[in-house]
């Protein structure tokens, strides 16, 4: 074995540069971001609320903000209601829209929403999906598997979950929860004119009362109804500009990644 004092020239140059990596290390691992790194946690951020309140534009730019994926979760639940009307599969046979969620490959990520191969990131923004989604959404076998698809898609953090009942079901115990709403007339006014939601073809009379049919339908159904869980954040958004709410969750946020 080779004492210290006396190691052959290459041991020394190996010892060298040995030290030179791990000193390289040590400091890169220092640098402000990675020290930043180290102490922030990849937070769950919930956004719920009904149809309108401006859930999507919020999570959306929210998440790109954090570097966090978004989940729309309703696309999923649009997606299985295209797909089950796509194979004639009748939306009151429970056990068949089941078997639809469960083997589906579902994406609804990155603006694109996919099931099992077919685009429908259009075909789902239509009225007569919005009234096939809220019935699929009624059914708890359907409800369950979907949840637990989302709970496996958000359980390592870094995402920004939007829905009915991220809050109150799918993460209990998000690190951030929120729930958006605004005043019926805005959130026609919103629906009506997104053009890629109705094609513009429905005026705001017909979208109010649509959209109060499906609230209705969301909040008093038997499984998950949209509620107000107890530790959400309730936010106005009724003339108030994305950017500004988008300041308002982002500072829960940082209220959560700060060190205590
Ligand atoms: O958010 P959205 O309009 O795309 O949702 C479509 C339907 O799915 C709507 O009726 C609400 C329902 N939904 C739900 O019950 N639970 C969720 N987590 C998301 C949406």
């Amino acid at each position: 074995m080779c004492e210290r004092g006396s190691d052959t020239p290459t041991a020394m140059r190996l010892r060298r540069l040995i030290l030179r990596i791990a000193v390289g290390a040590a400091e890169r691992a220092n640098t402000p971001e990675n020290v930043n790194l180290a102490w922030m946690k990849r937070l769950i951020i919930a956004i719920d609320g009904p149809s309108g309140a401006g859930k999507g534009t919020v999570a959306r730019t929210l998440a790109s903000s954090l570097g966090y994926r978004h989940i729309d979760t309703g696309a999923m639940y649009r997606a299985v209601g295209w797909k089950a009307r796509y194979e004639g599969v009748p939306l009151d046979d429970e056990g068949a829209v089941t078997e639809v969620a469960r083997h589906a490959e579902l994406m609804v990520e990155g603006g694109v929403v996919s099931i099992d191969g077919h685009d429908v990131t259009r075909q789902i923004r239509t009225p007569e999906i919005d009234v096939v989604a809220t019935s699929v959404a009624r059914l708890p076998q359907v409800r369950a598997v979907l949840v637990e698809r989302q709970r496996a898609i958000g359980r390592d953090g870094g995402v920004v979950m939007e829905g009915r009942d991220i809050g109150t079901v799918v993460f209990p115990n998000a690190d951030v929860k929120v729930y958006l709403d605004a005043s019926a007339e805005e959130r026609a006014r919103r629906r009506a004119n997104d053009t890629a939601h109705t094609g513009g073809r429905v005026g705001q009379a017909a979208v109010a009362e649509a959209i109060q049919a499906r609230d209705t339908a969301d909040s008093t159904r038997a499984v998950s109804p949209l509620t107000l869980a107890a530790d959400a954040v309730h936010i106005d958004t009724t003339g108030v500009p994305v950017a500004e709410v988008v300041e308002r969750v982002l500072a829960l946020a940082r209220a959560k990644l700060s060190p205590a």
